[in-house]
């Protein structure tokens, strides 16, 4: 059975993301999308937020089969083993994304060499978004719909007002 790991901070999951998912998980038999608990990383949204919202978004997209979602903490290559994952995978936008991927994929393979990275090339259209171009919209309070999936929406505008009001 191939198993496949798609990590990331998914805060909060983009259009981008689901876009690597519904195609990463043609690739394997089952992908198990990994959200990073980040001690170090200061996110916006709590690991247990992020994993709710990337399985809400999984629901309501029909895309339960053979996708899972988990979170995990220390290095990749560890969850990956635990999972008996032999794949990363990862998406890369644009040549400033590579430096950085390349480099994590290469360290992680030195670590595990069971375990290969693959890369998705993003789909045009999602080649400028991230994760902290929905966040610096939302926190001013811009027009996030385009970005991120509808049912997620309304949560991400609620956590931004949440603290605002603080
Ligand atoms: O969505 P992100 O923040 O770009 O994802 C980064 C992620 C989670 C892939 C990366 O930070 C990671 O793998 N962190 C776990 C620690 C680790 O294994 N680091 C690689 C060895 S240097």
């Amino acid at each position: 059975m191939k198993i496949g790991i798609y990590p990331g901070s998914f805060d909060p999951i983009t259009f981008g993301h689901l876009d690597i998912i519904i195609r990463a998980s043609k690739l394997v038999d089952q992908l198990v999308i990994g959200v990073l608990k980040n001690i170090s990383k200061k996110t916006v949204f709590t690991v247990e937020e992020r994993v709710e919202l990337v399985s809400r978004v999984l629901k309501d997209n029909n895309l339960n089969s053979n996708i899972r979602v988990e979170s995990f903490d220390g290095l990749l290559v560890d969850f990956a083993k635990e999972m008996n994952a032999s794949f990363i995978v990862r998406g890369l936008r644009a040549i400033t994304d590579f430096d950085y991927e390349l480099q994590l994929a290469q360290t992680n393979h030195k670590m595990a060499q069971d375990i290969d990275t693959i890369f998705f090339t993003t789909r045009l259209e999602y080649s400028y978004l991230s994760s902290s171009t929905v966040r610096e919209i939302a926190s001013f309070g811009g027009d996030i719909e385009q970005f991120v999936p509808e049912s997620i929406v309304k949560t991400v505008y609620d956590k931004y007002n949440a603290i605002r009001s603080v």
